[in-house]
């Protein structure tokens, strides 16, 4: 009989412990410890949850973030004296090459990428696919990393709303109402028992602590609602016509600060508009969802609502400024949140460009029988690749019944894919992050992730046999 829900959890929660005690022991005998964390929101909320809980309990330890594991890294690990590792949000897909540099090392991952290659015995890897547990929606990086904080001291329970903004960074909200569920919902209670969050159903528009309610509005395309989506001037219009007060003195005031009366007014109207739009694609009920807010920050700032934290890791380390989105989660606040919200200008003013390069006669995405391909490897910076596929694929400009295969050149010479498909494709079997993988090895590359986002990293020149590669598998389930 396959294991129930119970079994899988203490499954799940085996190596979590263990993983705990192993690092209480490596404090005890003043080893140093080398962690590396992923550079996307959730590793880097995953880094900032294990940063913290080390250095309450006064560990030896430096802590980096990392685009991908690698063999640069890992030789370079190797290189070192061999004290323990712990991968976060990352390596679970690669523990072959792991044990190849690192075999006589302690290594403890902590990730929830589809696992791939052999365990070795010194290494505990928590992940909850390895007990038949959903890694992509209901528990990310830093849930597993909260769970190893929890074990380490009880008093870490005040972390989970940093694994709250880890998990919604990784889009794990993909549920009805944009709800965190399976273990992310234990996340979420123990941070709202311990006082640091609190969850309400409400309006969903990107940027609801910090963006005037037309930009707010303008911003969200999920739904995408035609004629405002992206057009912030008709948005300003439609909010002055239903006579909104939208300015607080010289300030412009946010969705939070909206009254319930006046938030229900704009939600009526919304759908009043989406309905005589006619749009199929657009359903009103979209529009509200569960909302995550961290209680303990300041009002109107970035890091009080979930979704509005988790994209100003996202902008910081896709612009390079990973150090920053780190010193976030590890507590740093003040200078820091500044060069930080300098970062979210600069990511979306480099997003707008790449985003209108892809959609024009040069950029086109290319349409295939059973995907659609953009060649930004002259153009796009490797660390956005993944967004601009993101943006496209959650846009109605393509169709969602294929997914986008991206792909860029990296600093070291190296071609990087970013994958990125529709959830509805799921009902099909789709699972990118095998395809990635399969593909990607076939001409000496490596690649992996989950089912709806995934992606590689090959050598130049072995573009052409790793799309026809890709198009053969993909022809498999879509076919
Ligand atoms: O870089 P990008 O955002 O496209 O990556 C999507 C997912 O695929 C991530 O979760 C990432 O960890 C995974 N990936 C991988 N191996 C690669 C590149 C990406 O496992 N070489
Ligand atoms: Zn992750």
């Amino acid at each position: 009989m396959p294991p129930g829900r119970d079994e899988k959890l203490d499954i799940f929660f085996q190596p979590i412990h263990e993983a705990a005690s192993t690092i209480k022991s490596f404090i005890k005998k003043g080893l140093f410890i080398r962690v590396y964390c992923h550079h996307d929101a959730d590793g880097v909320s995953a880094g900032g949850i294990i940063g913290r809980a080390l250095g309450r309990l006064g560990a030896d330890f430096r802590i980096r973030v990392w685009k991908q594991m690698d063999d640069l890294l890992l030789k370079d690990l190797a290189s070192e004296s061999p004290s323990p590792c712990i991968f976060i949000d990352l390596g679970g897909g690669y523990l072959d090459i792991i044990q190849e540099y690192l075999k006589d090392v302690n290594v403890i991952i902590l990730d929830h990428h589809e696992p791939s290659g052999d365990p070795f015995p010194s290494l505990i890897h928590a992940n909850p696919h390895l007990s038949g547990l959903d890694g992509a929606r209901e528990v990310s990086g830093s849930g597993v990393s909260y769970f190893v904080a929890k074990s380490l001291d009880s008093k870490n329970v005040d972390l989970s709303c940093v694994a709250v903004v880890g998990a919604l960074g990784d889009l794990q909200d993909k549920n009805e109402e944009r709800e965190l569920k399976g273990i992310n919902a234990t996340i979420v209670r123990d941070g709202i028992d311990a006082n640091v969050l609190a969850v309400e159903k409400d309006l969903l528009f990107f940027g609801r602590e910090t963006r005037p309610i037309h930009r707010a509005l303008s911003l969200t395309t999920n739904p995408f609602i035609p004629g405002l989506s992206g057009h912030e001037d008709q948005c300003l219009g439609f909010l002055v016509n239903l006579g909104f007060q939208l300015k607080d003195g010289e300030r412009w005031r946010t969705l939070a600060e909206l009254s319930k009366d006046e938030k229900q007014l704009l939600f009526s109207k919304l759908v009043e508009y989406i309905v005589e739009s006619g749009s199929s694609n657009s359903s009103p009920l979209e529009l509200i969802g569960k909302v995550y807010t961290l209680i303990r920050e300041d009002k109107l700032t970035f890091l009080r609502d979930g979704r509005e934290f988790s994209s100003l890791l996202n902008a910081c380390s896709r612009t390079q400024k990973t150090g920053l989105a780190l010193a976030i989660c590890l507590g740093s606040r003040g200078s820091t949140l500044h060069e930080a919200e300098a970062a979210v200008e600069e990511y979306r003013r480099t997003l707008a460009k790449y985003l209108d390069w892809a959609a024009s006669d040069q950029g086109n995405v290319e349409e295939t029988d059973f995907c659609y391909i953009l060649r930004g490897e002259k153009v796009v910076d490797e660390r956005m690749i993944g967004s601009v596929s993101s943006i496209l694929v959650a846009s109605n400009i393509l169709n969602p019944s294929k997914p986008l295969i991206s792909i860029a050149l990296t600093e070291e010479g190296m071609i990087k894919v970013s994958a990125r498909a529709s959830t509805s494709l799921l009902e099909k079997g789709l699972n990118l992050g095998t395809i990635m993988q399969k593909a990607a090895e076939l001409v000496n590359g490596r690649g992996g992730g989950h089912d709806v986002a995934a992606g590689a990293l090959i050598p130049v020149g072995s573009e052409d046999p790793f799309l026809h590669e890709t198009m053969i598998l993909l022809k498999e389930v879509l076919g």
